[in-house]
């Protein structure tokens, strides 16, 4: 792939539908009693990985493209699988699911890929053995992979030290095993799609302020949802709408659900071009049309409790402050350093190589504004990375090009005709 300078970016977008979201559907779904529709569904390798599982696991599910319909069997209904689980590059899947498999009366394993198999477990591994499960690290490293379940759990209540809404998630899965009331209290509130949707599904599931807290063993029933286009997706074309010359972007059907709009308040705070038209709530989510024109950003301080509600758009954003005026200073985002790549490290190794003046620090980084030039991109693999690379080859001179860009299949499988269909050079 070669990215070039593009001279305008015109039209209207659909990106595709959100993982976190696209994730949920298909496990709640898995453990209610009867069918779960989704439409909308992310047709990407994360969330084929999740419909993978739930298959080794004795579920039906259908798919085809962005519909796919799960024959729930109930909360009890899994079955022991006779194969490794398979979770690929997903974190959202290894985490989600190690909480349902820690309420089983089987015993399961699981592994991904290699960058799976560095991203640290330990943060489910505590409060799940505290519940009383079965949960270890196969290599004793604090990863995957995992052996999970075979006992009964028990409700508690959880002080999380980091704010994921995977860790809070996959407690709260477990806590559907237990009997009781089980909590956490998260730092800062982070996406909360699992409060929202299991509450849907028929869980009495309640939040005040950082708690959330489930009581155990409902009657879950399938539900139909229409999943809304993905804010992390949509965050390449929402940057690239305010830093590309004669731009001028329409992006439909996005969740601005507010833990996850950061950045929607930080290309304000730059001083971006951004209205939010045509808001509206679609299957308990609120979602907006987002309309972007080219802009002289400015930087900014990004950090505290915005950063949960943006952490994935973090490199994307990085990207928008190198061509900013003035310095960009992003804090309190270490999370940064346990993603599919290392974040700090491959943006600051990105951007730098296209001319940045970028500072890593132990929790962000620091970025001064200015010009960038092409160069050849080292992804990592991570997804993310090789987007929000392209984005920034479509404002630089000369040529980008990337050792590998088919990671962008994770959760954004046809990006680059996305960008194709937009871009005029
Ligand atoms: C996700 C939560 C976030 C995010 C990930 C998806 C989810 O991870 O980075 O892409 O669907 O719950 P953490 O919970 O680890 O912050």
């Amino acid at each position: 792939m070669n990215i070039t300078k593009a001279n305008s970016l015109k039209g209207e977008i659909t990106v595709p539908g959100d993982k976190s979201i696209s994730h949920r559907g298909v496990m709640f779904g898995a453990i209610s009693e009867g069918i779960t529709e989704l439409t909308g569904f992310l047709n990407g390798a994360d969330c084929r990985s999740t419909i993978g599982c739930f298959r080794a696991l004795g579920i039906d599910i259908e798919q085809s493209n962005d519909k796919v319909i799960i024959h729930g069997k109930g909360l009890h209904g899994l079955s022991a699988p006779n194969t490794m689980l398979d979770v690929g590059n997903s974190g959202t899947t290894t985490r989600l699911i190690s909480g349902i498999l820690a309420g089983q009366s089987f015993k399961s394993k699981l592994n991904g890929d290699e960058s799976i198999q560095k991203r640290p477990m330990g943060r489910i591994i505590t409060p799940l053995t505290s519940m009383g499960a079965h949960i270890t690290s196969i290599k004793n490293n604090g990863c995957a992979p995992l052996e999970i379940g075979g006992t009964a759990l028990h409700s508690i209540h959880y002080d999380s030290p980091v704010a994921s809404a995977q860790v809070k998630s996959c407690i709260l899965l477990a806590g559907l095993y237990a009997s009781g009331i089980t909590s956490v209290t998260e730092p800062v509130l982070s996406r909360n799609h699992t409060e929202l949707m299991l509450s849907g599904f028929g869980a009495d599931i309640k939040t005040d302020g950082l708690t959330a807290s489930i009581v155990g063993n409902p009657k879950l029933t399938g539900q139909k949802i229409s999943v809304p286009s993905d804010i992390s997706s949509a965050a390449y074309f929402i940057a690239a709408g305010l830093i590309c010359e004669n731009a001028d972007l329409l992006i439909k059907n996005v969740n601005t659900n507010p833990t996850r709009a950061g950045i929607i308040k930080v290309a304000q705070a730059m001083g971006g071009n951004i209205e939010l038209l045509n808001e509206r709530t679609v299957s308990g989510e609120p979602v907006a049309d987002i309309h972007v024109s080219t802009s002289q950003l400015k930087g900014c301080e990004i950090s505290g409790e915005i950063i949960p509600a943006l952490i994935d758009e973090l490199p994307i954003i990085a990207v928008m402050a190198a061509v900013a005026t003035g310095t960009t200073v992003i804090k309190d985002a270490a999370e940064l350093k346990v993603k599919e790549s290392d974040r700090i490290a491959t943006v600051t190794e990105n951007l730098k190589a296209m001319g940045c003046d970028i500072t890593p620090t132990d929790d962000g980084m620091i970025i001064e504004g200015g010009k960038l030039h092409g160069a050849h991109i080292k992804t990592y693999k991570d997804h993310r990375i090789a987007m929000s690379f392209a984005i920034a080859g479509l404002v630089a001179d000369g040529n980008t090009t990337f050792d590998d860009e088919k990671c962008c299949v994770v959760s954004y499988p046809n990006f680059f005709e996305t960008i194709g269909s937009i871009v005029n050079r």
